[in-house]
């Protein structure tokens, strides 16, 4: 709700498209936005209706269909407003605008509802709500969530029932894990949003007012505003957030970087609470009630700028973040690390780091690229910490019920924060009464809110669906991790100096790999035709397989494997011939002298592998047709350096193959749903 400016449709809806752009990367396979419908001039009966636009594809083909409208004036003005707008990575339903959010309860746009997750039971309810006469047009869960509360408005005992105490009867009937935002015509200027993943934005008074976020719903809170308890519902309400007597204007969103260009002052709503406006107030409540106290919600302010989420003169976001990796690392380290004294310092552990010693094993669980960072880090852990280190996909490990201790230490590793998987194995953990550790870059996420303790890696918003910079600071900050396990370990103090003098180096040896870019490309011009890549390494260069593997997977939808050049002859070596493109990862490390049978076995199949390698290691650079000169550092860093130029590759891959970089087809950046 507006009260302050008054702002036509179009500016509307130009807001509304904009945070969608913003938070495409979360999804992008379809978008749809839900505004006041009527064209008259008092807001309150233009509330009294709802359109709907609704497209397949990303956010510029739902902004084409909006122009096409005939039928809703973009010039009429409002002074007062409320819109949501959602863009859909599909997990029920094909794409199609039918399947797009927002979902409505009926052809009249009662009620319109927008969701992040999964709704587990929806067979149920919508087998009940079928009963009840209720025509389905979707195929998606999201739809239940439309009917099911119109079905109890229709059936409400009182004609008094407010909005936020509708969507809690509503929300108690749901199985799953969802986010939810509802505007209904019955409640106009009423915005809802309740459950996980989801911020709001507090707007003060004298602030710009252009721009906003999926996920969203904009409004003011009027002059007149006095507190939450405005808002009561039953006796025992907990109002958790009092309202804040400068505010304007509320955004919700689920990510900071939609909301960041208005203000960098935000609300971060936790499991089970209830927002709801109403008159330009916010409330926040519970809607189970637990046993204990419940915090009130304050207003953090976020340290986040916007030319960080933006392109700058890069072509992709994911090009950005490759070369932002100088600036990254140091950004991990930042604080953290005295380079004279050779001390490591991790606040967000330090209550914790006793416990984590004593502990009997540490399990890392993750997925995708931050999967990759503990498979990287393995070896520097076991070494370091001299405790057994598990490193499991989590939804493997939560197949296998894998036992967990009390005196296990678990680290969940996600660039978001929000992985669903990750974000159960860490339930699970937790209920197993083991201490859990969150390694994020998303201040504020639900991993790093539900952990016991954690380090934030700090690497910057990471906007491309191919995770890089965020790999090699997980990397980073994995090490620190490690070498703050040992600090007092007088055995270990050399290799300690080592390696941390080797983080102080660090970023410069990145910046040369970085200066291989033009080698790179035109490696990527002779092999972008090709059907499949092999990339084969062992011992700390494992992972780097995997990673460059993904890489290429992910961008180029070439087919790619990392192998662990040790079982070579277990199986992969029948896929070597003259034809076959296969890179190898030879550094000078304990693994170099297996690394070289290794590469004379594919040479004796006729292979041509392209070989990273120490720019100095003239013996590998004398056997190989093909290398990658990569400046020598520590063992157990290398593997940052020997993963850049497979960034590098597979993006000039897909650019040659003329793929869109930053959404690759079928993935999401955030994956919130099992
Ligand atoms: C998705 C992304 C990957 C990412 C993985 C884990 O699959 O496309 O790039 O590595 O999720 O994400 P997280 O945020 O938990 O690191």
């Amino acid at each position: 709700l507006n009260y302050h400016v008054p702002r036509t449709r179009r500016d509307i809806l130009e807001i509304l498209l904009k945070g969608l752009r913003r938070l495409e990367y979360r999804g992008y396979d379809s978008a749809g936005v839900g505004i006041d419908g009527g064209n008259g001039k008092e807001w309150e009966s233009n509330a009294k209706s709802i359109q709907l636009i609704k497209q397949r594809g990303k956010v510029k083909a739902l902004d084409e269909e909006i122009n096409k409208q005939q039928d809703i004036d973009l010039d009429v003005e409002f002074d007062v407003h409320l819109g949501i707008a959602h863009t859909r990575w599909a997990t029920h339903g094909v794409p199609s605008p039918v399947n797009s959010h927002p979902q409505r309860s009926d052809k009249s746009n009662e009620f319109i509802v927008i969701h992040n997750g999964i709704i587990t039971n929806y067979k149920d309810l919508r087998k009940f709500l079928e009963s009840k006469g209720y025509e389905f047009e979707s195929e998606t869960d999201t739809e239940t969530i439309a009917k099911l509360v119109k079905y109890m408005y229709d059936n409400r005992e009182s004609d008094d029932i407010n909005f936020a105490t509708l969507v809690e009867r509503v929300t108690q009937q749901l199985e799953g894990a969802f986010a939810l935002v509802f505007k209904s015509v019955h409640y106009p200027g009423e915005a809802i949003k309740f459950f996980i993943d989801l911020l709001i934005a507090v707007v003060q008074e004298g602030k710009s007012h252009s721009c906003a976020l999926p996920f969203f719903s904009v409004f003011s809170a009027g002059k007149d505003k006095k507190s939450c308890s405005a808002l009561p519902r039953t006796d025992q309400d907990t109002c958790l957030f009092p309202v804040d007597e400068k505010a304007v204007e509320y955004y919700f969103a689920s990510d900071a970087s939609a909301v960041i260009e208005h203000t960098n002052r935000v609300i971060f709503l936790e499991d089970d609470d209830v927002a709801a406006v109403m008159d330009g107030r916010l409330s926040i409540h519970r809607i189970k009630r637990k046993t204990g106290d419940y915090p009130a919600r304050a207003i953090q302010t976020l340290q986040m700028e916007l030319q960080q989420i933006m392109k700058g003169n890069y072509s992709s976001f994911m090009q950005k973040e490759i070369f932002e990796q100088p600036e990254s690392v140091v950004n991990t380290m930042r604080g953290r690390i005295n380079f004279d004294n050779n001390t490591v310092t991790l606040g967000g552990l330090k209550d914790h780091i006793k416990e984590i010693q004593r502990c009997r094993r540490l399990i890392l669980i993750a997925c995708g690229t931050s999967y990759h960072a503990g498979v990287a880090t393995r070896q520097v852990l076991e070494e370091l910490t001299e405790l057994p280190v598990m490193v499991e996909l989590a939804s493997d490990f939560l197949d296998r019920n894998t036992p967990v201790f009390r005196d296990d230490v678990c680290f969940f590793i996600s660039q978001s924060g929000e992985t669903a998987d990750s974000l159960l194995a860490l339930r699970y953990c937790k209920e197993r009464g083991a201490l859990t550790v969150g390694i994020t870059n998303t201040v504020g996420s639900s991993i790093s809110r539900e952990t016991d303790c954690g380090v934030h890696i700090n690497a910057g918003p990471e906007v491309g669906v191919a995770s890089t910079k965020a790999y090699t600071s997980q990397f980073v900050a994995l090490i620190m991790f490690a070498l703050l396990m040992c600090d007092d370990r007088i055995s270990m103090q050399p290799r300690r100096r080592e390696i941390i003098q080797g983080l102080r180096v660090l970023p410069d040896l990145i910046k040369e790999v970085l200066s291989l870019d033009d080698e790179i490309q035109k490696l990527a011009t002779e092999l972008y035709q090709q059907k499949s890549v092999l990339i084969m390494g062992r011992g700390y260069h494992y992972a780097t397989c995997l990673e460059g593997a993904l890489k290429i997977k992910e961008i180029t939808y070439m087919h790619s494997e990392g192998i662990l050049a040790g079982e070579l002859k277990h199986g992969p070596l029948a896929l070597v011939d003259k034809l076959m493109p296969v890179i190898m990862i030879i550094m000078r490390d304990h693994t170099y002298t297996k690394c070289q049978n290794a590469l004379q076995q594919v040479v004796a199949r006729q292979g041509r592998p392209i070989v990273v390698c120490d720019k100095d290691d003239y013996e590998t650079i004398k056997n190989s047709s093909r290398t990658i000169k990569v400046p020598h550092c520590v063992d157990c860093l290398q593997g940052i350096l020997s993963v850049i130029p497979l960034q590098l590759l597979s993006f000039h891959l897909a650019v040659l193959r003329g793929y869109d970089v930053d959404c690759p087809r079928n993935l999401a950046k955030s994956v919130t749903v099992e």
